[in-house]
């Protein structure tokens, strides 16, 4: 009787593990291909629809990045894809010099990836690289009170700056946001020493 319990017991526990793991995605993070860039705008798109659910819905209908903006960036070595099992990406982070900082130009994951811990690898990948090429800060604008944006960097290790201490070509980003509908006043440039 004993011993049918512990096996009924051992059979749970094994079917708990493996349905758990089931449910984690497996993803690996790796430096783009030209072939990954037509891939994307999909990733893009599906990531920013979480932005209806705070009334900027504006940004998931806007336009993605230039995909001559993002070979640049692989060209430069400067594009990370994060993969599924079947190498397709479903998150990518991408950044340039800017003023001597590497500037974060994008980062998204696919909506049914979020909050898996996607996102996080990315930058750690990112970071470490950077550091490597002799960077010292990583810089980016985003939402300040949006939860996946400023609250999201902040626990990336990024805080607020006053973007006028940031210098011309930030304050041009700021601006050239808002010509997109992106209000200044919710705006923020935000910056990481490494
Ligand atoms: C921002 C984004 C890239 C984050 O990627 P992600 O894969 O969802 O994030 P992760 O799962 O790696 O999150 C890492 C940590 O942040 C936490 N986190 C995830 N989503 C969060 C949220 N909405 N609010 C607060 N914390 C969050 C996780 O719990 C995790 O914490 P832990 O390290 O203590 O476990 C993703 O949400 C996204 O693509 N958003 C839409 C596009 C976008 O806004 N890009 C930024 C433009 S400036």
């Amino acid at each position: 009787m004993a011993n049918n319990a512990l096996a009924i017991l051992a059979l749970a526990a094994a079917y708990v593990q493996e349905s758990e793991s089931m449910e984690l995605p497996r993803f690996g993070v790796r430096r783009a291909r030209s072939s990954d860039i037509s891939l994307l705008e999909r990733v893009e798109r599906s990531a920013s629809e979480v932005f209806r659910t705070v009334n900027l819905g504006f940004l998931a209908n806007g336009p993605t990045l230039d995909p001559t903006v993002l070979s640049a960036l692989a060209k430069a070595n400067h594009l990370w894809i994060a993969v599924n099992d079947w190498d397709q990406p479903i998150g990518f982070l991408g950044g340039e010099n800017l003023d001597g900082n590497f500037h974060l130009v994008e980062i998204s994951v696919a909506q049914e990836f979020q909050g898996r811990g996607v996102g996080k690898a990315l930058m750690l990948s990112m970071v470490e690289q950077v550091r490597r090429e002799g960077y010292r800060s990583i810089t980016l604008t985003t939402y300040r009170d949006v939860p996946w944006n400023g609250r999201w960097f902040a626990k990336m290790g990024f805080m607020e700056v006053l973007a006028q201490s940031m210098g011309r070509r930030y304050l041009d980003i700021l601006i050239e946001e808002g010509k997109y509908g992106l209000d200044r006043e919710s705006r923020c440039v935000m910056m990481k020493m490494l």
